[in-house]
């Protein structure tokens, strides 16, 4: 599974986190930006984030501002990117089983980054249920 990561300013701290997680488990990804605390704005990352994963290059993207919702709006906006933002561990096993969510929000300023490490590894390890959903996932696409 290849992996974008992409995060602001505010989802700095929580992103370095993050990647410390994917190396210690050895998986493939690319860290897109941004890589200080210096402020940028959410768009250019979120945007980044969403095309590699909608465009097939990359099999899912995680994405963190300070709330994870500006990041969430943007990616959500590209063809084909099914965005959860999620700040519990309940909602990141769901969103992969009814929604298959393709891109990973969280807010690095909002959730304890013990907790978001723990949904990072639970979203990453869940399959998609299928069945009943797959039409739900179809109707979506057609709706964007
Ligand atoms: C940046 O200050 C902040 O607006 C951004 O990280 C995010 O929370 C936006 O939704």
């Amino acid at each position: 599974m290849k992996i974008a990561i992409g995060c602001d300013h505010g989802g700095y701290e929580l992103k370095t986190k993050i990647v410390e997680y994917l190396d210690e488990r050895n998986y493939e990804y690319n860290d897109f930006g941004c890589y200080s605390t210096e402020s940028v704005d959410y768009p250019i990352f979120a945007r980044i984030v969403a095309d590699k994963v909608a465009s097939g290059e990359f099999d899912r993207g995680i994405l963190i501002c300070g709330t994870g919702i500006g990041v969430s709006i943007v990616a959500n906006k590209v063809k084909g990117i099914r965005c959860a933002l999620v700040h519990d561990t309940k909602s990141a096993e769901f969103t992969r089983l009814h929604n298959d969510s393709n891109v990973l929000a969280m807010g690095g300023r909002i959730i304890d980054h013990q907790l978001a490490l723990e949904i990072t590894k639970i979203w990453l390890s869940t399959e998609f249920e299928g069945g009943r959903h797959i039409n739900r996932i179809n109707m979506i696409e057609r709706s964007q």
